[in-house]
């Protein structure tokens, strides 16, 4: 979704309470099975978003004209889970999509995001149909999780004059997923999208 060239080989982004912050993420992933991972993390990114010790690189504030920022601020070694900045300038957004069967969760760092979840109820080769299944305004500190099958979603800034961030850590980097363009009625065809992340700030300090 995203045009800017790929981070092949993200190197660290520091910024400040960064030990702290993956500490915590650690600490949800440890729990390895998903529903125990998720609700772990829901909690602590609501903590972390209020945690005045937790500051993001000046960058993730920036917004793309062009489309929604994607910047990727840490890959676990360890673990292999995958934490995205995305930064939404006002009425920027998704199409809707999936996750390519991997869990995630979001957490609102600033601003306010409208995300809104479809189920799945019919597919007849590459096309799918969709219906609505609630739609959540989310506010700054929330975090909502996506536990595959479940996993189909849009997102948007509706705000006309805000940007909106919100982290989101994925159970493996996402290098791939399907989005689906509408069709007639509740009918969308799939099309397969390599994902790309912005410019990620490394710093030579971060271990
Ligand atoms: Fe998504």
């Amino acid at each position: 979704m995203d045009t800017s060239p790929p981070c092949i080989e993200p190197l660290p982004v520091d910024f400040p309470g960064r030990a702290k912050f993956i500490d915590r993420i650690d600490a949800s992933v440890a729990l390895r099975e998903p529903r125990a991972v998720t609700s772990a993390l829901r909690h602590a990114l609501s903590e972390l978003i209020r945690d005045a010790e937790i500051v993001l690189p000046a960058q993730v504030h920036a917004p793309i004209v062009e489309h929604y920022a994607r910047r990727e601020l840490y890959r676990s070694p360890q673990h292999g889970y995958s934490v995205v900045a995305m930064t939404w300038g006002p009425g920027q957004g998704t199409p809707l999509h999936d996750h390519s069967g991997l869990w995630c969760v979001e957490g609102v760092w600033q601003g306010e995001l409208d995300i809104t979840q479809f189920e799945l109820v019919e597919q007849q080769h590459e096309r799918y149909r969709f219906l609505a299944a609630g739609g959540l305004h989310a506010g700054c500190g929330s975090a909502g999780s996506l536990i595959p099958p479940h996993e189909y979603h849009t997102i948007r800034n509706g705000s006309r004059d805000a940007i909106a961030i919100s982290l989101h850590v994925y159970q493996a980097p996402l290098e791939s997923c399907s989005r689906f363009a509408p069709q007639e009625g509740d009918w969308f065809v799939r099309e397969c999208v390599t994902m790309r992340t912005d410019d990620c700030v490394p710093t030579a300090s971060a271990a």
